[in-house]
């Protein structure tokens, strides 16, 4: 199998769809270090995918952090970059700024920090995956950040697997996502997004994770986004 005993970091690995790529790759044999802020929720995390799984800090706002986080991880096969920001959704004109530019700090610079410091350790014939969104590809209201800063991670991918090569780099882009099956206790808001949804659904965590898995796997694919929204982005 592609992933067995290959080495794969999972930034935002403790929670979400970061969590359900981490224990996707365990089950292909994968070793699999998940990393992320949270010291608590790592270790949750740790105790539910059980052996075959490590843990450690680091902060992608964090240059230093980064930096000595891949010092220590040393020469490895695959990245997966799944950390989420908080999302601004007022409209352009009523924005903050401030909340703005949060967004992209996490979202975007985390991920141009990660990417940078790993491509040193990374081997050659490994991969990096970036996460955007959906928004990338839609106009919505409100979504004016959001969709910006997706742009722009797919973007920054496209040419980093033409600089990086021959490592792979590609992006996985989800649509709307939530581990728990539709049913009425869902917030309102999801529930009201489902109506743009042509399969009628939200997607889960595990079904975008196969996405990630996909990528680390094929050694042919790079500079590619992999859109999986339930066809939102028709
Ligand atoms: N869920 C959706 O519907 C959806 C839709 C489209 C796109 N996406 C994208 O998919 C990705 C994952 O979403 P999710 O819903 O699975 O997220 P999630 O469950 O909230 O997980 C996000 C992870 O990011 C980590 N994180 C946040 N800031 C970090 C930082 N500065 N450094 C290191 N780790 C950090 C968090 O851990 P700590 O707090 O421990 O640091 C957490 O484990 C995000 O990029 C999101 O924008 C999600």
């Amino acid at each position: 199998m592609a992933l067995k005993n290959k080495k794969i970091v999972v930034v935002g690995g403790a929670t979400g769809i970061g969590f359900a790529v981490a224990g996707k790759a365990l089950d292909a044999g994968a070793k699999v270090l998940i990393a992320s802020r949270s010291q608590e929720s790592l270790q949750a995390a740790l105790c539910r995918l059980g052996p075959g799984a490590s843990a450690d800090r680091v902060d992608a706002g964090d240059e230093q952090s980064v930096r000595d986080f891949f010092r220590r991880v040393g020469s490895f096969d695959h990245l997966a970059m799944i950390i989420k920001a908080a999302l601004p959704h007022d409209t352009f004109l009523s924005s903050d700024l401030n909340a703005v530019r949060a967004a992209f700090e996490t979202k975007f610079w985390g991920q141009y920090r990660l990417a940078r410091h790993a491509a040193e350790w990374l081997r050659p014939d490994g991969s990096m995956v970036f996460t955007s969104g959906v928004a990338s590809r839609r106009a919505t209201p409100g979504m004016s950040v959001v969709s910006a800063m997706n742009a722009a991670t797919e973007a920054l991918a496209r040419v980093l697997a033409v600089e990086l090569a021959p490592i792979r780099v590609n992006t996985v882009s989800p649509g709307l996502v939530d581990a728990r099956p539709l049913d009425p206790a869902q917030p309102e808001r999801l529930q009201k997004l489902v109506q743009y949804v042509p399969l009628a659904r939200l997607g889960g965590a595990a079904e975008i994770a196969e996405a990630y898995l996909y990528l680390f796997g094929n050694a042919y694919t790079t500079g590619s986004v992999m859109v999986v929204d339930g066809g939102v982005a028709c």
